[in-house]
């Protein structure tokens, strides 16, 4: 049975650029699912935040000639900014530069160092500045890192993490829960990098200060990706919440990445938790990658697209929908700016928004703004109660395993229903024939299932589901019922049209690229 509590977090964005699309992606993903989750009537806790050490920030603050403190101050706003733009509710922002952390952090070196998981060597290698990884001379690809990052042979001392010893306990927790990595077929990559063998890890750099220093050995600093990984407990109240196996929020923690850092997430992050005694997270959830002129979108390629400008020209609702519906989740997409108009005039516009508007303001124009339930029943009505009924629940199935894209597509069907079902009954005939009964049993049913599907938007186009609820006027729990029934006696709102079409010769100053980038 499914927890009635659940722990969502996004990973922590670098502060070495500004937010993208790709980082909003993660963090809409997190909010949708926090909201669906909260709509259960289920207790959440939502996270997100920034990672702030190692050489790659200290370098970018360098380049940028600014101190690495106020640096990474600038920039972790900007991913605090980017939150209201997108209509995201968090419970915490994580900074890994915070005292909290660096607490968390040394606590767990302690624990794992005390379980004997850590010691002292020497680590020689190709290492990648820019990704924070260092890679043998047979990993390189034609003289760059596997990740595509500049290299340099270097040679340190540094504590190492006994990974090899988890080869056993990470294969025996992967069998014992096949939900841990989802979508199930990213579970396959895991188990088959870890079958190739596992090194033990540099978990230590001297080669530069801008991060948490070892306990009692400071010439060492911690490796960004242990530091990192531990702001998952630091958010959880680690370590004065030190019984984190017996936390219900921490046996219900659900990780989204995305699929360049899974390794850290479903290999490393383990095993360094087990070294500590304490579980892993319940899930891992991998999402693709949001491609632009065919290369996945980042910084260092430059072909980013700025998350702001397209909510404050088309609103944060179409955002959502479009990065949502577009692309399944666990696929790479290519984003386009031809799509997305695509996307919100034929669903926002035309479906969704043109069965809300066109219903209510029937009801406001031709039935004095009320609907009064009757029981004039044809043999369409069960079918069309039905098969809305079956798309809810298909719906409901698909957002339970991160389908987002087949939960709307099911929404979808629902709202192609009572667009249906409205052309076949007519309620403008019956009105003008005088079968006010009839029209009466037609439109409760159509506002009765329309409302069902609106609250079931919710999560993904607040505002807008929240102004189609107020003109709808029922008085509403926020909890997802796929049966409610609403009341015998509805006196709606003013009917007002909530998504207006985007027209594309509006848009021929609209700047595609994000050049502004600092
Ligand atoms: N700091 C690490 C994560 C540490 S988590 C303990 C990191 N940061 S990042 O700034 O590079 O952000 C990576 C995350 O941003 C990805 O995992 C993904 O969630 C999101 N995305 C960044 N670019 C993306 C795309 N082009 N497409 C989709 N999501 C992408 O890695």
């Amino acid at each position: 049975m499914q927890s009635r509590s659940v722990f969502i977090t996004t990973p922590i964005y670098y502060v070495n650029a500004k937010p993208h699309i790709g980082h909003a992606y993660t963090t809409i993903a997190c909010d949708i699912f926090s909201r669906f989750r909260r709509m259960l009537f289920h207790d959440v806790k939502f996270t997100t935040g920034t990672d702030e050490h190692g050489k790659k920030i200290e370098q970018s603050a360098q380049n940028a000639g600014i101190i690495t403190q106020l640096f990474v101050d600038q920039h972790s706003q900007l991913f605090r900014d980017l939150l209201p733009f997108l209509n995201i509710k968090i419970d915490d922002f994580i900074r890994t530069t915070e005292a909290r952390h660096k607490k968390a952090v040394e606590f767990f070196w302690a624990e794992i160092k005390r379980n004997e998981y850590l010691y002292l060597g020497e680590y020689s290698g190709w290492y990648d500045i820019r990704n924070e990884a260092y890679f043998s001379e047979d990993e390189l690809i034609d003289g760059k890192s596997p990740l595509g990052g500049d290299v340099q042979y270097m040679t340190e001392p540094c504590y190492f993490f006994r990974l090899s010893a988890f080869y056993d306990q990470l294969m025996n927790f992967y069998e014992n829960n096949p939900d841990f990595i989802m979508p199930l077929h990213r579970r396959n990559e895991v188990i088959s990098f870890v079958q190739q063998g596992l090194k033990d890890l540099a978990v230590t750099r001297t080669t530069f200060k801008w991060g948490i220093k070892v306990p009692k050995d400071p010439k060492h600093v911690v490796y960004v990706w242990l530091d990192a990984l531990v702001n998952y407990l630091t958010l959880n109240g680690y370590p004065e919440n030190a019984d984190q196996n017996r936390d219900v929020f921490w046996q219900n923690s659900v990780h989204f990445v995305g699929k360049e850092i899974i390794k850290f997430h479903a290999v490393y992050w383990p095993a360094f938790l087990m070294a500590a005694g304490i579980r892993p997270p319940k899930q891992i959830v991998v999402h693709g990658w949001w491609m632009s002129e065919g290369e996945k979108m980042s910084k260092s390629i430059g072909n980013v697209q700025d998350p702001i400008k397209y909510c404050k020209l088309f609103g944060s609702d179409s955002l959502r929908y479009y990065l949502m519906r577009e692309v399944p989740f666990g696929d790479d997409g290519n984003f386009s700016l031809e799509n997305f108009i695509g996307r919100h005039n034929s669903f926002l516009v035309n479906s969704f928004g043109n069965l809300c508007y066109r219903l209510l303001s029937f009801i406001k124009n031709h039935a004095d703004g009320v609907v009064t339930k009757h029981n004039t029943f044809t043999e369409d009505d069960p079918v069309f109660d039905d098969g809305v009924n079956r798309a809810l629940a298909a719906a409901m199935k698909e957002m339970h395993q991160y389908a987002f894209s087949k939960c709307l597509e099911r929404l979808e069907d629902a709202i192609a229903f009572a667009n249906q079902y409205i052309d076949k009954q007519k309620p403008w005939a019956l009105k003008k024939e005088g079968n006010i009964n009839r029209m009466n049993t037609v439109l409760s049913l159509l506002l009765e299932k329309t409302y069902i599907i609106t609250k079931f938007l919710m999560p993904f186009i607040p505002i807008a589901a929240e102004k189609i609820l107020r003109q709808m006027n029922i008085p509403y729990e926020p909890i997802i019922l796929l049966k409610e029934r609403i009341p015998e006696r509805i006196n709606i709102g003013e009917p007002e049209i909530v998504f207006t079409k985007i027209d594309p010769a509006n848009l021929t100053a609209f700047d595609v690229f994000a050049v502004d980038d600092d």
